[in-house]
């Protein structure tokens, strides 16, 4: 895949070099993220990263095709806005340091085949604080047996859910089933990583007299569960 990848983006134009994705430049002109320090996930050539350093925010674009970070570096030169690119692979990141803001992702995830998927879930953590936006867009559609092999094409409905959803929350902004045509679907989620979890004990008893009292602080319930004689 890294071979594909290097030698497309040093001789041709791929179909996705169509400058920032309209889910993207919404999101940032409607202010709902505002400049802070981001990265690009799968930059490829750069237009995501290039888009956000013109609008202010401190970004990092990472791809394991130095072909298409080198695409991205002339681009962010042209644009006489800073990027900073770095050649590195998302399932096991190296050489990206600390936390980010805000964290993008076009058509990347899904390149990953799902035994992947995980190592890839483990690093968008270590990337992220609470508060911290990922914007995820992916192929995503049930896929038949045929489209898992060699490599499988796109995310399960459910999958972003299933993998994110116990570190996320999840808002699916936007989306497409096309079964008959291509891509054959899509979504597009914009989630926040949630608070850590408390180390504080949730649930326990105690007994007041002769009455056991159960307190459950996630629940924020107090049962009173019996009664002694
Ligand atoms: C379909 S392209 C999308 C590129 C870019 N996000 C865009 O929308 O223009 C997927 C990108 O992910 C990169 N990629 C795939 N697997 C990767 C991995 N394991 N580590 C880093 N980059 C990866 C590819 O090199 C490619 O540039």
């Amino acid at each position: 895949m890294k071979l594909f990848y290097e030698l497309d983006y040093r001789f041709f134009r791929m179909p996705w070099e169509m400058g920032p994705r309209k889910e993207l430049v919404k999101l940032v002109e409607g202010g709902r993220i505002v400049p802070c320090r981001a990265i690009d996930l799968g930059c490829g050539t750069g237009s995501n990263a290039v888009f956000l350093a013109q609008q202010g925010f401190d970004v990092v674009g990472v791809d394991f095709a130095a072909s298409a970070v080198q695409k991205g570096k002339q681009k962010a030169n042209h644009a006489k806005v800073r990027v900073q690119f770095v050649v590195d692979d998302l399932i096991n990141l190296q050489k990206v340091q600390g936390t980010f803001d805000f964290l993008v992702n076009y058509g990347t995830l899904d390149d990953l085949q799902p035994k992947d998927r995980d190592p890839y879930l483990h690093n968008v953590l270590r990337l992220t604080n609470p508060g911290s936006w990922f914007l995820l867009w992916c192929f995503e559609w049930s896929l038949r047996w045929w489209e898992r092999f060699p490599f499988s094409l796109a995310l399960e409905p459910g999958e972003v859910e299933r993998r994110f959803g116990e570190y996320f929350r999840i808002e699916r902004i936007t989306g497409r089933t096309n079964l008959s045509g291509w891509p054959r679907g899509f979504g597009v989620y914009l989630m926040m990583r949630r608070p850590k979890k408390s180390k504080v004990k949730e649930e326990g008893s105690c007994w007041a007299g002769n009455t056991k009292m159960r307190i459950s602080l996630s629940q924020g319930a107090v049962d009173f569960e019996n009664s002694g004689s």
